[in-house]
């Protein structure tokens, strides 16, 4: 049984389509009969217990492994079919940072940005640097541009391959797990930078992440991937999720939570919701309102 609330977002166009997929390892099917629209400007959360598929999932949105069966739609195009140039094209559209935060370890943190920018861009060198300099400020990175990978903790690490993806300045972010591994202040602080991304410059988001406090505070859409019916088992905002969503959905989200948030937020959606009190925090939302 799948759970839609508010997946009646509008779908006019969106930036990615997902359509019938099964996700599969060779004979090992991690998921069958994956279904959503994501709508630009859209912060969509992927959910679910380790080994649940959330990663895989991912690399067959990227254009990385391609699905068992079904479509990965980019703005309409079909990821897994054109000419290498074409889907070359399509993929840099998006940005990407994977679970492991993989940075090229023979080039300093600077050239791990400036390199795509060489790539792909015209920018001067004089240009490729300052931009690399502002999305390693960013992300709270400052005085890492001339140090080498190794030379990073694992949160500076992960915070360095966010950058990456940021270089080029896509439209589209993938991201899994970017806040594993962060210490309270610099999750907050990846928080704001995804809400900052949306606000300034509609920035659509598809993350991975087990933090739940993060899903709160930053998600429009959750997606549910079961790992024990191998398929999606609900999509919907998590406010809404959390209260009226499929039981396991509903204990993942709780369980996850620190208390005094969960007190916060149902002390919150109690008054939002008293008599004579028109809508509650997540209403508030454009795309939650266009989805009314
Ligand atoms: N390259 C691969 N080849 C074969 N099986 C794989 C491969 N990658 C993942 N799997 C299997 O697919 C399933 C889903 O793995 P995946 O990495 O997508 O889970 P996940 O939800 O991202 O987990 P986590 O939260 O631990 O990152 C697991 O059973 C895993 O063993
Ligand atoms: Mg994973």
């Amino acid at each position: 049984m799948i759970t839609m609330n508010t997946n009646t977002i509008s779908t006019a166009s969106p930036i990615v389509q997902a359509r019938g997929l099964t996700v599969a390892h060779g004979a090992l099917v991690v998921l069958r009969d994956i279904e959503f629209v994501i709508a630009p400007g859209e912060i969509f959360v992927v959910l679910g217990a380790s080994g649940s598929g959330k990663s895989s999932l991912l690399r067959d949105l990227i254009g990385l492994h391609p699905p068992a069966a079904g479509q990965v739609l980019i703005e309409g195009h079909d990821l897994y079919v054109g000419s290498e140039a074409q889907l070359a094209a399509l993929r840099r559209r998006f940005g990407v940072m994977f679970q492991a935060g993989a940075l090229w370890s023979a080039l300093s943190v600077g050239d791990n940005l400036m390199l795509p920018m060489r790539l792909f861009t015209t920018l001067t060198a004089a240009q490729r640097e300052q931009r690399a300099r502002a999305k390693l400020a960013l992300v709270g990175l400052d005085d890492a541009f001339a140090l080498m990978p190794a030379q990073l903790s694992g949160g500076m690490r992960k915070r360095a391959a966010l950058a990456r993806a940021l270089a080029l300045e896509p439209g589209l972010l993938f991201l899994d797990e970017p806040g594993s591994g962060l210490d309270p202040v610099n999750a907050a602080r990846l928080d704001a930078l995804i809400l900052q991304l949306r606000r300034q410059l509609g920035t659509t988001v598809v993350m991975v992440t087990h933090e739940i406090d993060s899903v709160f505070a930053v998600a429009d859409r959750v997606l549910f991937l079961d790992d024990l019916d191998k398929t999606m088992t609900a999509l919907g905002s998590p406010q809404a999720l959390a209260s009226t969503g499929p039981p396991r959905v509903r204990e993942f989200l709780h369980r996850g939570r620190s208390q005094v948030d969960a007190q916060v937020d149902a002390q919150a959606h109690a008054q939002a919701h008293a008599p004579g009190q028109p809508q509650g925090p997540a209403s508030g939302h454009p795309l939650v309102q266009a989805a009314a």
